[in-house]
């Protein structure tokens, strides 16, 4: 795996009322790919949005679209998800019975599957799916909000997956709290992928916040 993180902006902390334009911003600001929070206001305290928008959104990029179902039940609607333009999708280990089908539901759909686990979700429920999976999420917040602080005791968590991963080509992500100042801390411990909400819409402008993310990232896997 290359040396490079990925970073994927979370659109949660974008302006809603010009997402289009939004999605432009940070694709011209160097994102490499774009991360997407579907809440139902029922397996997280929070609502955001569904598959019309995402098809909506879908022209204004190339970049690869990482769709994060915060949803319970997720299966019935994964096929909705993959026709509205995702390319990844990843649900939650703990939205479902039967994660080991959802995720072969989603590679049947032609898409990347990612699963996701909340902070208090031990990394052993993906023991027996990692042949299954291109994509492990590992929460850093507990999922519902944007601008939350970085829960610093998953990262002993984020090294133990990494050691699971080996060989495999999984990408190994991490979600919440993650900007300049906490990402030598996740990729220190293995996470080649980060998501930031916050980290990139607010304070400075866009490609400066993904820059100073993407070079501390970088003197973190060097070091
Ligand atoms: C939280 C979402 C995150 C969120 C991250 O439930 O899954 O993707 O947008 O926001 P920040 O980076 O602000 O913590
Ligand atoms: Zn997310």
């Amino acid at each position: 795996m290359s040396n490079d993180i990925i970073i994927a902006p979370s659109i949660l902390s974008a302006d809603f009322a010009k997402l289009g334009e939004e999605v432009r911003a940070i694709d011209e600001a160097g994102c490499d790919w774009i991360h997407i929070d579907v809440m139902d206001g029922h397996f997280v305290p929070n609502l955001t949005f569904g598959p019309p928008v995402i098809e909506c959104i879908r022209p204004h990029t190339k970049k690869i679209f990482d769709v994060h179902l915060m949803i319970a039940p997720a299966d019935p609607y994964l096929e909705d998800y993959a026709k509205a333009g995702a390319d990844i999708i990843t649900v939650h280990a703990e939205a479902g019975h039967h994660l080991d089908r959802s995720l072969q539901f989603i590679r049947s759909l032609g898409k990347k599957a990612g699963v996701s686990l909340n902070p208090s979700t031990p990394e052993s429920v993906i023991e027996y799916v990692m042949d299954k999976v291109d994509l492990i999420l590992v929460m850093t917040v507990n999922p519902g909000f944007g601008g939350q602080s970085f829960i610093e005791a998953q990262i002993p968590k984020i090294r133990k997956i990494r050691q699971m991963i080996g060989s495999r080509p999984i990408d190994l992500q991490v979600d919440g709290g993650v900007n300049a100042d906490t990402v030598h801390m996740v990729a220190e411990a293995g996470a080649n992928v980060v998501v930031a909400g916050s980290g990139v819409f607010k304070g400075a402008p866009y490609a400066d916040n993904i820059s100073a993310i993407r070079a501390n990232a970088a003197k973190a896997m060097a070091a």
